[in-house]
């Protein structure tokens, strides 16, 4: 067994994907979640993929006592990954200081714990959103940052800040802040996958539950930009494959094989694909129509960004392999599992 490793938010999308990619890799999972934008049985749902149910804490990030009584019960964390935050842009406009609090306690929280408990490193999930509308693309990680435009983009650029300080100030820890692009798709055996509240405001979810007869059409915002088919282009990473830099990440800080204390890397697959693009690749990977009808831009919309991922491929030694077409097969297998189990 390699070491233990506290998983924050490991219930949510992204986290209950790395918790079965550590696993399997060997190491020891403690989750805590307060379930905020997640549910329970997402743990049966990892159990049966990786054969391991992870250690799980139903407890909220942003009360520090909770926290110090998590590290006093599970002796010998020696790595955090931080996905625990509020993620919805739309939201955080509305209600900037739940997103100010949320996200910013749980990791003053975690920065206080790390020496007290001797946890090594960290792992910080951040955005591209940092970016804003790139000078050029693909985007590398010395691109500018951009004035955030949401009060959660903003908890990303801080958070990188906070941490940047932190390990500046002489703090005996190790961070590596990774860049997510557009996390899309779900686990190929659709035991764990994105759990959407409400009506989705992203796009795959928006799209799988279209073509599933939940909503009558997509909604494709804007085919006047300035890009081949007017369409915006994103960089669609498929979440398997983030998950696995998670691991790769963690080890880099646990076996001290980098130079500096804090590094940063974009994570994406370095193709820009429209958002027009998308759906003919859903279409053809699945044979499902998604009845769409083009509408005016949404407002604070990128009008195009994808990454280059250069430095994660050399440095990390990772790439994302996972094709758009399997990515797409695996997002509509998970909408088909979630009817079946008669939550959508
Ligand atoms: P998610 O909402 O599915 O997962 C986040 C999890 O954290 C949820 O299970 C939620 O219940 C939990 N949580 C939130 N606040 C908490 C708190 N105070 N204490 C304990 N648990 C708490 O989101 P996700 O898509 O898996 O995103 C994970 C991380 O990656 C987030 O930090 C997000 O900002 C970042 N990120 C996501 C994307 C994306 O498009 N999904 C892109 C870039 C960065
Ligand atoms: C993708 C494209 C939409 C819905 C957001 C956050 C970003 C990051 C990832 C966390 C855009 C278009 C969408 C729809 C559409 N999250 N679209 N119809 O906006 O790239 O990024 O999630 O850090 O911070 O801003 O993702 O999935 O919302 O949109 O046409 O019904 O799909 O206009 O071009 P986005 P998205």
């Amino acid at each position: 067994m390699k070491g233990k490793i506290l998983v924050t938010g490991g219930t949510g999308y992204i986290g209950s994907h790395t918790v079965v990619e550590l696993q399997n890799a060997g190491y020891e999972v403690v989750i805590i979640d307060n379930l905020s934008n997640s549910d329970v049985n997402v743990l049966d749902g990892i159990e049966k993929i990786s054969g391991k149910r992870p250690a799980f804490v139903e407890a909220d990030c942003t009360d520090l006592d909770a926290l110090r009584n998590l590290f006093e019960a599970n002796k010998g964390i020696v790595g955090i990954i931080n996905f625990a935050a509020s993620k919805a842009v739309g939201e955080s406009v509305a209600k900037p200081l739940l997103y100010y609090r949320n996200n910013l306690d749980t990791l003053i929280n975690l920065l206080d714990l790390m020496p007290q408990y001797n946890v090594k490193g960290i792992v910080f999930s951040s955005s591209c959103t940092v970016y804003g509308e790139p000078d050029e693309n693909p985007v590398t990680e010395n691109a500018p940052i951009k004035k955030a435009t949401s009060p959660y983009g903003n908890t990303k650029q801080i958070s990188e800040e906070i941490i940047t300080d932190f390990v500046t100030s002489g703090a005996p820890i190790k961070s590596i802040l990774l860049r997510y692009f557009n996390p899309v798709g779900a686990h190929p055996t659709a035991e764990i996958g994105e759990l959407p509240n409400g009506v989705p405001q992203n796009l795959i979810p928006y799209l799988t539950q279209t073509a599933m007869g939940i909503r009558k059409e997509l909604s494709v915002f804007g085919d006047d930009y300035n890009t081949p088919d007017g369409s915006c282009i994103r960089d669609f990473i498929n979440v398997v494959d983030l998950a696995k830099a998670h691991v790769i990440a963690m080890e880099r800080m646990l076996e001290d094989k980098s130079e500096d204390k804090i590094e940063i890397f974009n994570l994406g697959t370095g193709i820009g694909l429209s958002v027009l693009g998308l759906i003919n690749a859903f279409e053809s990977a699945t044979g499902v129509k998604v009845p769409h009808k083009i509408v005016g831009r949404r407002a604070g919309d990128i009008e195009k960004v994808w990454a280059n991922p250069d430095k994660a491929n050399n440095v990390l030694g990772w790439k994302a392999e996972t094709s758009i077409e399997d990515t797409m097969r695996s997002a509509w297998n998970w909408q088909n599992r979630l009817r079946e189990r008669g939550l959508m």
